[in-house]
C-alpha cells in the first residue's frame, strides 16, 4: 500500500499510521494562469506504482472550490489508473455534492449520483468518506455499483475529542439545530454517555428558491435552566446560520449562556467564523475533514487520520 497526497500532509499521515505505509508519494499542483489544473504525481528516480495498492488522502483545502477539489481528484484517478496501480482507494473526507442527493426542483441534476458515477467509471476500487451529507437516501453505497464505499463517523472524531477537552457536566444538552441533525445529536450524547433526556431538537425549514431558513425550538427537556451547558452537533457549517440561529433561539428563549460549536464539515463559507465567534461560544470543534488554511486559533479541530488508519489497517 502506497500514499499520494501533499507534500505538506505527509509527515502528519505518517505519524497517525504510525509508519505502516512503505511510501509517501507527494502530488505537485500546477495551476496555469487561466485556471486549467495541472497536477502531477511525483514519481522520484524513476519509481513506479504499477501494482501498488494506491491510497489516494486527498481532503479538500478551504480555498479550493468544490469543483477544482472534485476535477484534481478525477484527473489523479485517471493517472494513478493508467500508471497501472492493482487497486485505488480514495479517502475523500468531505464529498462535495452530497448535500443534492435528491431532485428538488424539476430540471435539477443529482449531483450527488454525478460525482459517484465519475469516480466510478474512472477505475475507483473504494472510497472512504466521513459523514456524507445524505438525508433523502439511508445508504450512500446505492449510487456506486462496483466500488466499496466506508462511511467513517465524523460526530465519533468530535465527541472522542469533546470527551479529552472539553469539561462537560451532568447538565448537558446536545441540541440538534434541524431535523437531519437529530441522529448526530443523539450519536453525541450516547458517545458521551448522556441518555435520551439529554437531546433537545430544532426544527428547520428551508425555502428551495430563496434558500431563507426558518428555526424553531421544537423540543427541549423541561430540567434546562440558564446554566445548562449546550453542545450544537451539526454535519456542516457553511454561511453559519444554522448553527447561530439555533443558539440564539436558545439564548431568548431559554436564557442558555453557555454554548459548544461542533460539527464535522467546515466548509465555511466567506463570514461564517465571524458570525459562529459573535456568539461567543465556549468552543468551536469541527474536524478536518477539510484543510483550512488561515483557521483562526478559535477554531480546534479534531483529526479524522487516527480513525481513517484504523479503516485502512483492516485492508491490509
Ligand atoms: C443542512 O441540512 C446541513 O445539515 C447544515 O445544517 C447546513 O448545511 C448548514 O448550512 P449553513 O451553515 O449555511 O446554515
Amino acid at each position: 500500500m502506497k500514499v499520494i497526497t501533499y507534500f505538506s500532509l505527509i509527515e502528519k499521515f505518517y505519524r497517525a499510521t504510525e509508519s505502516k505505509f512503505a511510501e509517501a508519494i507527494r502530488i505537485e499542483d500546477r495551476v496555469f494562469p487561466d485556471g486549467e489544473l495541472n497536477p502531477r504525481i511525483v514519481l522520484e528516480n524513476g519509481s513506479s506504482i504499477e501494482n501498488d495498492h494506491i491510497v489516494l488522502y486527498f481532503p479538500k483545502k478551504s480555498s479550493e472550490s468544490p469543483n477544482d477539489y472534485l476535477l484534481r481528484l478525477f484527473l489523479l484517478i485517471d493517472t494513478v489508473k493508467k500508471l497501472k496501480a492493482s487497486e485505488i482507494t480514495a479517502i475523500i473526507p468531505y464529498f462535495p455534492y452530497a448535500r443534492q442527493d435528491k431532485v428538488f426542483r424539476p430540471g435539477e441534476p443529482l449531483s450527488a449520483k454525478v460525482v459517484a458515477k465519475i469516480l466510478e467509471n474512472l477505475g475507483i476500487n473504494r472510497i472512504i468518506t466521513v459523514t456524507p451529507h445524505i438525508q433523502r437516501i439511508k445508504d450512500f453505497s446505492i449510487w456506486f455499483e462496483h466500488a466499496e464505499v466506508k462511511e467513517l463517523s465524523g460526530i465519533k472524531v468530535l465527541a472522542t475529542w469533546i470527551k479529552d477537552n472539553v469539561k462537560l457536566d451532568k447538565n448537558t444538552l446536545f441540541v440538534a439545530p434541524d431535523w437531519e441533525a437529530a441522529k448526530w445529536a443523539r450519536e453525541m450524547a450516547t458517545l458521551l454517555g448522556y441518555s435520551e433526556e439529554h437531546v433537545g431538537r430544532i426544527a428547520k425549514e428551508r425555502d428551495v428558491n430563496t434558500g431563507e431558513i426558518q428555526q424553531k425550538i421544537i423540543d427541549v427537556p423541561k430540567w434546562v435552566n440558564t446554566d445548562t451547558k449546550v453542545v450544537i452537533v451539526d454535519d456542516i457549517v457553511s454561511s453559519g446560520k444554522t448553527m447561530v440561529n439555533a443558539a440564539k433561539l436558545l439564548q431568548t428563549e431559554k436564557g442558555i449562556k453557555n454554548f459548544i460549536f461542533s460539527y464535522v464539515h467546515p466548509v465555511h463559507s466567506p463570514g461564517a467564523i465571524d458570525l459562529l465567534l459573535s456568539l461567543k461560544p465556549q468552543t468551536i470543534v469541527c474536524t478536518d475533514t477539510i484543510l483550512l488554511e488561515n483557521a483562526s486559533p478559535r477554531i480546534k479541530q479534531a483529526s479524522i487520520l487516527p480513525f481513517i488508519s484504523s479503516e485502512l489497517a483492516k485492508l491490509k
